[in-house]
């Protein structure tokens, strides 16, 4: 069985002035052991990346960024392009986000426009796909998944498993207390490990599957003993030390 090193992110969403941003990235970076198993990501909101960039240089913490615009540069007034975001020092950018999709009207034509301009500016997209609590109860969890990672993905073709990562987050465990239990993820993990096979061949083996959803210190170790799910995407639980910490500790 390939080896996945387990990745832990944190989506701060929009949360954090400049001084709790700095402060809380100190709190995670002092409080993460450097001789861990997971790797770590913290995804501050764009007007905080690079004081948390400034905070987690010289450590084993990745930045990450929340979403992007999919253009270079040029007259499109509030966006943040791929480039902009390797400049700050992002590894990482999270695409196709359910809040993204909900309130700010991402198609699956768009993420896919933006995972492919995360790629080529050297940068590894978090690609989210999940299906929402009417879509489960009509049984369409599956064909939703499969639409959104088809079409998210769109002509992209990985060279390793580490230029990609998705994160399967079923919107209705997301910020409700509800989180999916370890059955059901991973059912819906293996399904998305499935799909990547079909779609990009080897690389699939070695991508790392987030699980997010209300994942707290409390419910992380059963989920991420789970054989396909790599880590977790966490929300409210990223924004306070004394739950991320443990969280990050879950996975070893
Ligand atoms: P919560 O952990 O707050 O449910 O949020 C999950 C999420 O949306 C992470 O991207």
């Amino acid at each position: 069985m390939t080896e996945r090193q387990p990745f832990i992110a944190g989506n701060w969403k929009m949360h954090k002035t400049l001084a709790e941003a700095r402060s809380l990235a100190r709190d995670i970076r002092d409080g993460a052991a450097p001789g861990r198993r997971a790797e770590v990501a913290l995804a501050p909101p764009y007007t905080a990346l690079a004081a948390v960039a400034a905070e987690l240089a010289g450590s084993n913490i990745r930045l990450a960024a929340q979403d992007t615009f999919w253009e270079k540069q040029g007259a499109y007034t509030g966006a943040i392009s791929p480039a902009m975001l390797a400049d700050v020092g992002c590894h990482y950018v999270i695409v196709g986000h359910s809040e993204r999709r909900q309130h700010f009207g991402d198609t699956d034509a768009i993420v896919n426009k933006k995972l492919t301009a995360v790629v080529a500016a050297g940068l590894t997209p978090i690609l989210c796909v999940g299906e929402t609590k009417a879509e489960r109860e009509a049984d369409q969890t599956l064909q939703v998944v499969r639409r959104q990672l088809e079409r998210g993905l769109g002509a992209l073709q990985p060279a390793t498993g580490t230029d990609l990562v998705v994160a399967y987050e079923p919107v209705w465990a997301i910020g409700t207390g509800l989180t999916a239990t370890p059955d059901q993820a991973q059912a819906v993990h293996h399904f998305i490990r499935s799909l990547l096979r079909e779609f990009l061949g080897p690389p699939a083996e070695a991508i790392r599957i987030q699980y997010g959803g209300s994942v707290t210190p409390d419910n992380a170790a059963t989920l991420l003993a789970q054989p396909d799910i790599d880590g977790a995407l966490v929300g409210g639980a990223s924004l306070k030390p004394e739950m991320f910490l443990p969280i990050i500790a879950a996975a070893g």
